[in-house]
């Protein structure tokens, strides 16, 4: 599946008022249990964690599926014959359905999940004959059907067969679920699409829901007659016309290869194609949309042409399939979901139109494109065992998305961006003590939803860098190519990964480094020191607030780590000098030549870690960036800007360094290290709001940005990628910090689309529309909601809704989060991006505290408690607190509704992220207002 974050949606490189704890929704998922909400069933009386009192009253005897969330390994599923028939006028469908299964040992019982299914029919034959079945009922708890049989089987094959009625619509848009869009005649047009993944298959046929149960499929769909299509992971087999019935055409696919059941797919729609591309190794690459949109398929067509030939290149192994599609679907609960053939987008993660679409959202439909076409090897080809490795999925094709957009669009420097989009935010989470391991253990539906998250995705990613830079790439390359070989069409573990690698990777030993990354949360900050020609080395664990209290007995490594620490120095900037900081050695160390002026550590911010050093080695980078910038790289500049703002905050320096340091960026070129500088001036900017320091640090900002801002930051037109986007950067921060000609700029340019109706230009639209909404009046307002409405392009109405939340009237704000939970307004998955905008709206952070408080109850209800992103919006929201009473509201809230439902570890963050403000208030507003007192200049921009 693909993250999504709310900044890159609106079409500006980083959200202003960035909240602390990064809003992902990548899988706003929900998991509402009609027959059984899962949310009210007790956790702390689930089977597996009975106190032994409680044990001694119960019955030795517990059934086999009475006990856990995990299948009998007896009953391995071959092939499942499922024929689908969606029935789009009444929203029901049916599943006829007949699976092969092995019996490894003599049973008399069966059972297999289902979830929100009605079964009708339960039939068990072995060897020809019929086996009686005693019973056959659900058992919600687990999510399973069980049958029991009259007698045992014998160990060999077996045949289930199974009728069962299911609902598509669906307010939570997994399973198999309707979907509803408005063609150009403005008739609703209905069609069925589904998401499985992570345990969501069981909502759409009987099966044996486990990534390592995989089988072979073979799949048909009943679909209108007229202009409807089906589509599935494989191509079409043979369609039977007027079947079941008339105007009913039967579509019956090729059989599968084998795969775990959250890569299955069935579609029915009445969608168009583009004309196909084929592939080098010779497959067709389709794209299909709604009416309207299918010409803004063509650039993720070309993305995904160029990108699956480089992964058939790159991974050494042919993509097994006879086709890959890809199709935007209106309602889709994720940013994309990489169902094997056939890969599944939300619109604005897809589609693209040039005018419109501006080169963040280009940028968003290429990463997102490649992301989701490398799980077809890293996830689909070799699936992790069980969800406790997800990481190996989500944080491969994470790190995959970015090596293959260097090859596509090598000008976009995107190894530079990684910084920004995963690095970075990444350690700004595991810097807190609610962090987790990447490696984790988790069983129930509610833990395998949760642990799609910033960990898996974006530390997964940042760790599998970092071990290709210490493995090198070709060594690297050539350990995926073993494993992938090895393990294709099955499932593996971590360990499996590292003991291919480790064939490559010399005298490295790559499971005792990466298990010190991946098994225990954090990582360490290495303190650079200088005595005479050595440059030392030692290493603690860094932590947001330094003096937290942990246990290091907590993790099995003692918060320790093996460092692969490298370095650039004046004496050879060009070069690369490396050594090992292990994990029990006290210090590690390099000599350099007495002549060396500065040295930066941790080049191109390779490294999960952070460094300090002492201050005149700070000082010395400094004076060289601010005489010649350009002899550090972009990354080891953000790196320097990202490092400092941190250590600042967590008091391992002082604020003067970071703001000296920042005096380079009047020479700054690149969006990278001005994207970092945004997120963290915004950071610090929630944290000083209110207080005494506000007005001069804004200035201060100002007066960072007097060269930076020009006429021509305005002027975006035939620019390349890396000039619009710095372009991009430098609007959003002059009006952020208030700009006078840049906030008259965005105003101006509103207005003038409102007058004469010329839109500004695509690549500016998010800026204008969110500045130049911030003082309009009601009529205003109502002009552009009604151009909201109008509205067919997702990717501009999210821009929108940007512009929608920036007003500064709380009354309007109020209004505008009741409009967004009419759906015929906003659609499902687009609810909680409103409520996020309003939040970073400083005016509207009460606003939408209010409203969560005041509808907690009813958004429980249409959402339902495990939906993570509910579960993570109240974190999201509260993150930007920074008083004891605020603090105490949300305690009190939190007391209020126990139940967390996924949310569980958003709301534990947020309460730390609650006291770290507080603590970073009480310590530093006061010295930092009364340093940018006599640092602002005289003179106001
Ligand atoms: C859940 O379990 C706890 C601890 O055993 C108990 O105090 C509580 O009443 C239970 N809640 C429900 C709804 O059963
Ligand atoms: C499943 O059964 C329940 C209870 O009888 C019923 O309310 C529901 O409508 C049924 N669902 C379908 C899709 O048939
Ligand atoms: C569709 O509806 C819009 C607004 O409701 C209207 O302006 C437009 O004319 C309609 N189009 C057609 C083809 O009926
Ligand atoms: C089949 O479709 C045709 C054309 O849309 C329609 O005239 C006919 O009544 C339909 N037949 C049935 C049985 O629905
Ligand atoms: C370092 O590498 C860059 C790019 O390859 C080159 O332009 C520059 O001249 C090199 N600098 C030194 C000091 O070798
Ligand atoms: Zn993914």
């Amino acid at each position: 599946m693909s993250l999504m974050k709310v900044s890159l949606l609106l079409g500006m490189a980083s959200i202003g008022l960035t909240i602390a704890v990064v809003f992902l929704c990548y899988s706003l998922y929900t998991y509402t249990c009609e027959t059984n909400d899962a949310s009210s069933y007790n956790k702390t009386t689930s089977s597996t964690t009975f106190s032994p009192l409680m044990s001694s009253t119960l019955p030795a005897s517990e059934a086999p599926w009475e006990k856990d969330f995990r299948l009998s390994p007896d009953i391995i599923p071959k092939l499942y014959e499922v024929k689908l028939h969606p029935d789009l006028i009444t929203g029901l469908f049916t599943c006829e359905e007949k699976i092969s299964v092995r019996v490894l040992s003599r049973v008399n019982y069966i059972y297999l999940h289902i979830d929100r299914l009605n079964v009708t029919k339960s039939v068990v034959t072995q060897n020809g004959v019929n086996i009686p079945v005693k019973s056959a009922f659900s058992y919600p708890k687990n999510q399973y059907w069980v049958i029991t049989l009259e007698k045992s089987l014998e160990v060999g094959e077996c045949t289930l067969e199974f009728l069962a009625d299911g609902n598509l619509r669906k307010q939570d848009i997994v399973g198999f679920y309707e979907s509803r869009y408005k063609a150009a005649n403005n008739e609703t047009r209905l069609i069925a699409t589904s998401k499985f993944e992570p345990t969501y298959a069981r909502q759409a046929f009987p099966c044996f829901d486990e990534p390592s149960m995989k089988a072979k499929f073979l799949v048909k769909l009943v679909k209108p007659k007229d202009k409807y299509i089906a589509l599935s992971n494989m191509n079409v087999k043979n369609s039977i016309e007027d079947s079941p019935g008339p105007n009913q055409t039967t579509v019956e696919f090729e059989v599968s290869v084998p795969m775990s059941t959250y890569l299955v797919c069935f579609i029915v729609c009445d969608f168009n194609a583009l004309p196909s591309v084929k592939s080098t190794q010779g497959f067709p690459v389709n794209v299909y949309a709604r009416e309207g949109q299918l010409e803004n398929m063509k650039y993720a067509q070309d993305i995904a042409v160029k990108s699956i030939n480089f992964y058939v290149e790159y991974f050494g192994i042919n993509y097994p399939l006879p086709k890959l599609d890809l199709i935007a679907i209106p309602d889709f609960v994720s940013g994309a979901m990489e169902h094997w053939g056939l890969v599944t987008f939300r619109e604005a993660s897809v589609l693209y139109k040039k005018g419109s679409s501006s080169v963040v959202n280009m940028k968003r439909v290429a990463m997102t494109t490649s992301h989701e076409l490398a799980h077809m090897w890293f996830g689909d080809l070799v699936t992790m065992g069980w969800w406790n490795d997800l990481w190996l999925n989500e944080g491969f094709a994470s790190y995959m998305q970015y090596k293959s957009l260097a090859k596509v669009e090598p000008s976009w420097e995107v190894d530079t961006m990684f910084l920004t989009d995963m690095l970075h935010s990444t350690l700004q989470l595991d810097q807190t003590l609610s962090s987790h391991p990447i490696v984790q253990t988790v069983s129930n539906p509610d833990q395998i939803t949760e642990i799609f998250d910033v960990i898996s995705y974006q530390k997964g990613s940042s760790v599998i860098r970092m071990l290709e830079n210490m493995m090198g790439a070709d060594n690297f390359s050539k350990g995926v190519n073993s494993y992938l070989q090895e393990f294709q069409f099955k499932n593996a573990e971590t360990n499996h990964l590292w003991a291919h690698l480790q064939r490559f990777a010399g005298n490295m030993s790559v499971t005792q480094v990466m298990d010190t990354y991946t098994r225990q949360m954090g990582f360490p900050l290495i303190t650079v020191k200088k005595n005479g020609d050595q440059i030392t080395f030692t290493q603690q664990r860094y932590l947001a607030n330094s003096k937290a209290n942990y246990d290091p007995n907590d993790s099995p490594f003692k918060y320790t780590w093996h460092v692969y620490i490298t370095m650039t120095t004046s004496d050879a900037p060009n070069q690369t000098l490396s050594t090992w900081l292990y994990r029990n050695a006290s210090e590690a160390s390099i000599s350099v030549p007495a002549k060396t002026t500065w040295v930066k550590v941790n080049r191109h911010q390779v490294g999960y870690f952070r460094v300090n050093y002492e201050p005149d080695m700070w000082k010395a980078l400094i004076d060289q960036l601010i005489t010649d910038h350009t002899v550090l790289d972009p990354r080891d500049r953000s790196n320097l800007l990202d490092d400092a703002f941190n250590l600042a905050e967590s008091e391992h320096i002082g604020y003067n360094t970071t703001f000296s340091l920042m005096k380079y960026l009047s020479k700054e070129d690149h969006f990278v290290p001005w994207t970092d500088v945004y997120n963290k001036l915004a950071r610090l900017e929630d944290k000083l709001y209110g207080t005494d320091g506000h007005a001069n640090f804004q200035k201060y900002v100002r007066s960072l940005l007097r060269d930076k801002i020009t006429t021509d930051t305005w002027v975006v037109e035939n620019k390349d990628f890396l000039e619009v986007n710095v372009k991009i950067v430098l609007n959003d921060l002059g009006c952020n910090f208030g700009v006078k000609t840049c906030l008259s700029k965005a105003e101006e340019l509103l207005r003038k689309w409102f007058k004469t109706g010329e839109k500004p230009d695509a690549d500016l639209r998010g800026v204008v529309y969110r500045y130049g909404m911030e003082n309009v009046g009601k009529e205003e307002w109502d002009q552009m909601w009604t151009k909201f409405k109008e509205e067919a392009n997702p990717q501009e109405q999210l821009k929108m809704l940007g512009g929608l939340g920036s007003v500064k009237d709380i009354e309007q704000l109020e209004k505008f989060l009741e409009m967004a939970k009419d759906e015929k307004n906003i659609r499902s998955q687009d609810y909680f991006t409103v409520i996020i905008i309003v939040a970073n709206n400083p005016i509207g952070l009460p606003v939408a505290w209010k409203y969560l408080q005041n509808n907690w109850d009813n958004l429980v209800k249409r959402f339902g408690l495990n939906h993570r992103v509910f579960g993570r919006i109240i974190p999201s929201v509260c993150s930007k607190f920074k008083t004891e009473d605020k603090l105490k509201e949300v305690e009190d809230f939190f007391a209020k509704h126990p139940n967390a439902g996924a949310g569980a570890a958003g709301r534990k963050q947020a309460l730390e992220t609650i006291q770290n403000n507080i603590k970073w208030v009480n310590k530093h507003a006061k010295p930092l207002a009364e340093w940018l007192e006599q640092n602002v200049s005289e003179e106001d921009v």
